[in-house]
């Protein structure tokens, strides 16, 4: 009898090993199949949605969680508690697996609450066709902020990012252009950006303008002309001072009294701020003339610094 029980056992083991080995079998089988079916497929996911601007930036989460920890730790640790990981998260949650033109400001509600902070009055910078020299310029005078020298700006600043319905949620091969489609990604969250930046602005703020541009300096479909001059607030900012700079050596193809500030200052005095305009305002040109010593608009002031 313990014989026979012993020999059902050994039978019952065994099967149950083979049958263990025709699963492992299968599944590697399986494993290898779908390898060399993947493999025959052409580079990134062809069933993503094609469309005709560069894909998401590469290692988005890594250049947004560095950029985040470097404007909150280092370069403005008054921030110190603004939760880059959480600011992260949320960015992601606005567009990861949405079709990329339908996005609406309400997907981005909750990043804007977690990463925008105050802006102290007269310090708010806005720019428009001048955004070298005028990042230039807050890199030289750290007072004043542009919104790309906001934390959200500053995160997304060159930056590419979009969704798509279909694994793995994020399309690196192409995101849609503004032709393509209003409401993508980047274009929402910049006009989202830019009229919080603008509601924020208190005091007097400065406008950096492109007195060089042949169009006109002010232009009306511009962000500038378009969102943030109708999102200051009267009860909060005073005046508006326009800087309108001319390429050194350029076109000088307006100034303070040409045609488009002309317009500028009406839609602003009919929101009953006070505008000022300068040409040329001298600390901005400055910067300019770091690359143009000899020209004779950097010359300073030659017959009062008489050489002995
Ligand atoms: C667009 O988004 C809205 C809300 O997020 C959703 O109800 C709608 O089905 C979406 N449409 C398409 C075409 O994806
Ligand atoms: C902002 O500028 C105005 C005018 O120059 C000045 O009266 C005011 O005190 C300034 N506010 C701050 C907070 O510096
Ligand atoms: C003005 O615009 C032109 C053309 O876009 C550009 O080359 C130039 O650098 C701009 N000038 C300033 C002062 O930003
Ligand atoms: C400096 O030179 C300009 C013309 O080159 C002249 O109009 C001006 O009066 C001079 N200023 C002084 C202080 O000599």
């Amino acid at each position: 009898m313990p014989f026979r029980q012993g020999s059902a056992r050994t039978r019952q083991r065994t099967v149950l090993l083979v049958g263990i080995v025709v699963l492992l079998a299968a599944l590697v089988l399986a494993v290898v199949l779908a390898s060399i079916l993947t493999h025959g497929k052409p580079e990134g996911s062809p069933e993503m949605l094609k469309w005709k601007d560069r894909g998401t930036t590469k290692n988005l989460q890594e250049v947004i969680l560095g950029r985040c920890y470097n404007y909150v730790m280092a370069r403005h640790s008054e921030l110190g508690d603004k939760d880059c990981l959480k600011i992260w998260e949320s960015l992601k949650e606005a567009f990861i697996y949405k079709n990329p033109c339908n996005i609406t400001s309400e997907d981005y509600q909750p990043l804007m609450e977690l990463a925008s902070h105050p802006i102290p009055c007269n310090k708010s910078l806005f720019w428009s066709k001048t955004n070298d020299l005028a990042h230039r310029y807050t890199k030289s005078n750290q007072n004043f902020f542009t919104l790309e020298d906001t934390l959200l700006g500053y995160m997304a600043d060159r930056v590419s990012w979009c969704g798509d319905p279909s694994a793995p949620g994020i399309n690196y091969e192409s995101c849609p252009k503004r032709s393509e489609c209003e409401s993508n990604p980047v274009s929402v969250f910049w006009k989202l950006a830019s009229k919080m930046f603008a509601e924020a602005a208190c005091g007097v703020v400065q406008v950096m303008l492109n007195g060089s541009i042949e169009a006109g300096a002010f232009k009306s479909s511009s962000i500038f002309g378009s969102i943030e001059i109708f999102n200051l607030n009267p009860d909060k900012v005073s005046a508006v001072h326009v800087w309108l700079m001319h390429d050194i050596g350029g076109p000088q193809s307006e100034s303070c009294s040409g045609y488009s500030i002309k317009r500028l200052r009406s839609i602003l005095e009919e929101r009953n701020f006070q505008i000022t305009c300068e040409d040329n305002y001298r600390p901005v040109q400055l910067l300019q003339c770091v690359h143009n010593p000899e020209h004779t608009d950097c010359r300073l002031c030659t017959n009062s610094t008489a050489a002995p």
